[in-house]
């Protein structure tokens, strides 16, 4: 049997699921693959096995998503500890480091994910690369809109020698807008950007910055589910 991109998502939102015990504090993450994850920890509380569950959505949709489960929510402010979060990525590289955020929910997921006691990621194995930026995808950077390409034009200059290139990322012809009212600038890289704590802290100096899709350390499990079985990579 070969099974779809969205049946691997499952099989690996799923199995993270099984860390979740009831009384914790949760972090919910954003996206196709953790969206499997937040379905089945509804399914759970409402057949009574699991109990006491605060969730904390790392974004708008995956807030409507958990309340009509019926998932009880809470943020940060109240739960400023959060036991486990279960999210999936764009990007995981064989340390573990990731690129999130094509679903544009980076700023939040970096908040709530940089709380928690355990932060286990889940993906299909087309997510698994070599080095970050290595699929050729996006690496998205959150700015603000004040005069965006300029704030682009430097991200880009950043990463001259990986061949960088810089592009506004544009939803049905406009701007997209994260749920924090800023703009999302893609980053292209053509060769490998090498040391990634320096590119962090680089872009992270760029005035009109937000805050990037590059999660260094932080996931403390991968769930990688593939055609062969699933593989849990802890760090
Ligand atoms: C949302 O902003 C992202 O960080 C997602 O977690 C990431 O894009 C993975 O999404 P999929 O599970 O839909 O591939």
């Amino acid at each position: 049997v070969i099974l779809t991109q969205d049946e691997l998502k499952k099989i690996a939102a799923y199995k993270a699921v099984e860390f979740v015990e009831s009384g914790m504090v949760l972090g919910l993450g954003t996206g196709s693959t953790a969206k499997h994850a937040v379905d089945r920890i509804g399914e759970l509380l409402r057949q009574g096995t699991l109990k006491n569950i605060v969730g904390i959505p790392t974004s708008k949709k995956t807030h409507e998503q958990a309340v009509s489960l019926g998932i009880p929510l809470s943020d940060l402010n109240e739960h400023p500890v959060v036991d486990l979060a279960i999210d999936g990525a764009d990007e995981v590289d064989p340390d573990l480091n990731l690129v999130k955020g094509r679903g544009g929910s980076l700023l939040r997921e970096k908040m709530v994910e940089g709380a928690c006691k355990k932060f286990v990621v889940i993906v299909d194995e087309s997510k698994l690369v070599n080095y970050l930026g290595g699929s050729g995808l996006a690496m998205p950077v959150e700015i603000i809109p004040f005069c965006w390409k300029f704030t682009a034009k430097r991200l880009q200059d950043l990463f001259e020698d990986a061949g960088c290139s810089a592009e506004l990322r544009i939803e049905n012809g406009e701007p997209f807008v994260t749920d924090n009212g800023n703009y999302i600038v893609n980053l292209f890289f053509k060769r490998d950007i090498g040391d990634l704590k320096a590119a962090s802290d680089a872009i992270l100096r760029i005035a009109g910055v937000v805050e990037h899709g590059m999660f260094l350390d932080m996931a403390t499990t991968v769930i990688v589910a593939g055609e062969l079985g699933i593989t849990v990579k802890n760090k």
